[in-house]
């Protein structure tokens, strides 16, 4: 038998909810982003305290503790998504971040005029964006998949918008809807037709197991800040293919 959820002892793990004027908070953005629980507040300020050096800089004790320390969260959050390598894993500021970096790395090293780029009408503007700016600037063709009157993907015909194009950036799981994607089977359908694909997992990933290998994904972005993490956290994931390996994150760490 699972135990039944307590709402007030995982309301008391949030100190902001008791400590905001005279009524009890009730915060309904998490979404956008999360409140923070203390766990969360004491391990940075524990960091901050025991740990602090710039990362990956220096040879001191410090210095190899808090690049450890980097390290270490960079593996996790590979094993939490499945990912094969933590040299996969980019740390970004935000999911915008992370999908602009797709749109600019990737995207300007390989679209050209006349190449098309998929995405859903259901697309946060994070995933919309930076593909407008690539298609004004590259005269790249955007394309887009509708949403049904019941806010799930019209897929009738998928298989035409994907005919010659290089890429299939969609959200799996919708930020305004709460409906989620078939994105495997949309991986599958984009990989057939010779293109790749991007997962804009920010609602995906804190409400469901995530597998980046099941998922069929070539790029993966989330965020930190929407799943109880501090702000300014983000994370890209990128496959080998688009990787390059990092010498101390492949090593387990001290
Ligand atoms: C589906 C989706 N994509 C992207 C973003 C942008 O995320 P961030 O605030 O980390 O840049 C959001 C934020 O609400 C979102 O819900």
């Amino acid at each position: 038998m699972t135990a039944a959820l307590d709402p007030r002892a995982i309301r008391a793990d949030f100190p902001l909810l008791a400590h905001h004027g005279d009524s009890p908070l009730v915060y309904l953005d998490s979404a956008a982003t999360s409140q923070k629980p203390s766990v969360v507040i004491d391990a940075l300020r524990d960091y901050y305290e025991h740990t602090n050096a710039n990362v990956a800089r220096g040879v001191y004790a410090l210095a190899e503790a808090s690049t450890n320390a980097m390290e270490n969260a960079r593996r996790r959050v590979a094993r939490f998504i499945g990912a094969p390598s933590a040299d996969e894993i980019v740390f970004t500021k935000n999911a915008t971040e992370a999908l602009n970096l797709v749109a600019w790395s990737w995207g300007r090293a390989n679209l050209a005029e006349g190449d098309a780029v998929v995405l859903s009408q259901m697309e946060h503007h994070a995933n919309i964006v930076p593909w407008q700016i690539l298609a004004a600037e590259r005269g790249i063709e955007l394309r887009w998949i509708s949403v049904a009157p019941d806010g799930t993907l019209d897929l009738s015909n998928l298989d035409v918008l994907l005919d010659g194009a290089k890429m299939l950036s969609v959200s799996a799981m919708s930020n305004v809807l709460g409906t989620f994607t078939p994105m495997r089977q949309m991986a599958d359908a984009a990989h057939a037709a010779g293109a790749l694909v991007c997962v804009d997992a920010c609602q995906y990933v804190p409400h469901l197991p995530t597998s980046v290998t099941e998922l069929d994904a070539d790029f993966l972005a989330f965020s930190g800040h929407k799943m109880c993490g501090p702000t300014g956290v983000g994370v890209l994931w990128a496959g080998a293919s688009y990787s390059m390996p990092c010498p101390r994150s492949s090593a387990e760490a001290a």
